[in-house]
């Protein structure tokens, strides 16, 4: 899909289309949807990173807990989104030996425990060590830091979706 492509889309089919650039974020892409026309791929991106910037910390919270845990109940129950799978096998945590297995997952559950929302990183653009080794790193984080850095992850890993869903031509329109 070209940006002109893109700008004639009516609002429904924009939101079928991106409206999972944000994990079960359609709050997402409906607010940037109103900056339309949008002047290239890039601008396009920036209004979702817009919208993220602006929320609260309590929104920005709210936006991590929409992601599921790495490697977690919900990637092992299959309930995992379209794209969210093909992150998981990016950062090849879809082939994670029993040990990194339960590190993943204590890891994960001590961060909740201490901010009460899920760590997100972006998988696509970081393999199974280099999240285990975020974890801990970010773990010494406040909330306030780690509200923003996930969210700038989450900015990353909707870059990367935008990319995919413009292209895919398997997508409903
Ligand atoms: N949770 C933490 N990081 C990610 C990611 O990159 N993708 C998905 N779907 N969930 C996550």
């Amino acid at each position: 899909l070209s940006i002109p492509e893109v700008n004639a889309l009516g609002y429904e089919e924009f939101i079928d289309r991106f409206g999972g650039a944000v994990e079960h974020g359609r709050l997402v892409a409906a607010a940037a949807w109103s900056a339309r026309p949008f002047l290239s791929a890039s601008d396009l991106h920036f209004r979702f990173c817009e919208f993220l910037d602006q929320l609260s910390q309590a929104g920005k919270e709210a936006v991590l807990r929409m992601y599921p845990d790495l490697a977690g109940k919900l990637a092992n129950s299959g309930g995992l989104t379209e794209e969210s799978v093909r992150e998981h096998k990016a950062a090849g945590l879809d082939s994670l030996s029993a040990d990194e297995h339960r590190t993943l997952s204590e890891l994960n559950e001590a961060y909740k425990t201490k901010f009460g929302f899920p760590f997100v990183i972006c998988a696509r653009e970081n393999k199974k060590d280099a999240i285990i080794q975020g974890l801990k790193r970010r773990m010494e984080n406040d909330v306030r830091t780690e509200a923003v850095t996930g969210v700038n992850e989450v900015k990353k890993i909707c870059h990367l979706r935008l990319q995919d869903l413009a292209e895919d031509s398997t997508s409903k329109m």
